[in-house]
């Protein structure tokens, strides 16, 4: 795009995409999702001490597994909001809204989290459902990384068939790059990042 003039398409617009590309694969990457002031807002809560390890599993059973996953996490509340994550809900509102109406899914809110990957951590192949609890209908991811380069690593891959190995599709955590798939269907994994990566991870629910 360099040296052209780009004009950025209306949030109802890109978020009718995403929700038609869901519809028709499943899955969605959109480079452009929304400016990238949630960058210095995500370090400063880094900075600050704000995040703790990842745990895997759930409930009780919830523990530490580097082996697993080796990311930091803040999960966010919407009372502790800070502007920019406030704007960045209202974009989320208006997707959800775009996909209800694309799909019946019913999807009522979203839950979510910041994570930051230091250099050298990543998160094995998985699912984002669990047996026991299937509210998770769509994953969010949006990236927070300016400046990022192949040689940092830390792609998302999204693997198409199931639990098939190929094909698969790998997303580098580009800043403003927001990635959507349904939850129950795509393995995915964060291959190992070189170079500290941010984010903020979520999933839009229904009702239990
Ligand atoms: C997760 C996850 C992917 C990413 O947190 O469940 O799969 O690209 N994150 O950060
Ligand atoms: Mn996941």
């Amino acid at each position: 795009m360099r040296g052209a003039l780009r004009v950025r398409k209306e949030q109802s617009e890109i978020c009718d995409q995403i929700a038609d590309d869901l519809v028709e694969r499943g899955y969605s990457i959109c480079e452009d999702f929304v400016e990238s002031e949630l960058v210095d807002d995500t370090r400063r809560l880094w900075e600050d001490g704000q995040f703790d390890y990842a745990r895997v599993g759930q409930g009780e059973e919830k523990q530490r597994c580097p082996s697993v996953r080796s990311d930091w996490i803040h999960w966010l509340e919407t009372q502790e909001f800070t502007d920019a994550q406030e704007r960045y809900s209202g974009s989320l509102e208006e997707l959800r809204l775009a996909n209800n109406r694309a799909t019946m899914m019913g999807i009522f809110e979203w839950e979510g989290h910041l994570a930051i990957y230091p250099s050298g951590t990543f998160y094995r192949r998985h699912l984002d459902v669990f047996r026991q609890a299937r509210e998770r209908k769509v994953s969010s991811i949006l990236y927070l990384n300016q400046g990022w380069t192949p040689a940092d690593g830390g792609e998302l891959r999204i693997y198409l068939n199931g639990a098939e190995l190929e094909p698969f599709v790998d997303v580098a955590p580009r800043a403003g790059t927001l990635v959507t798939f349904l939850s129950e269907k795509f393995y995915h994994e964060v291959l190992p990042a070189h170079a500290e990566r941010m984010s903020i991870t979520g999933w839009f629910r229904v009702r239990s």
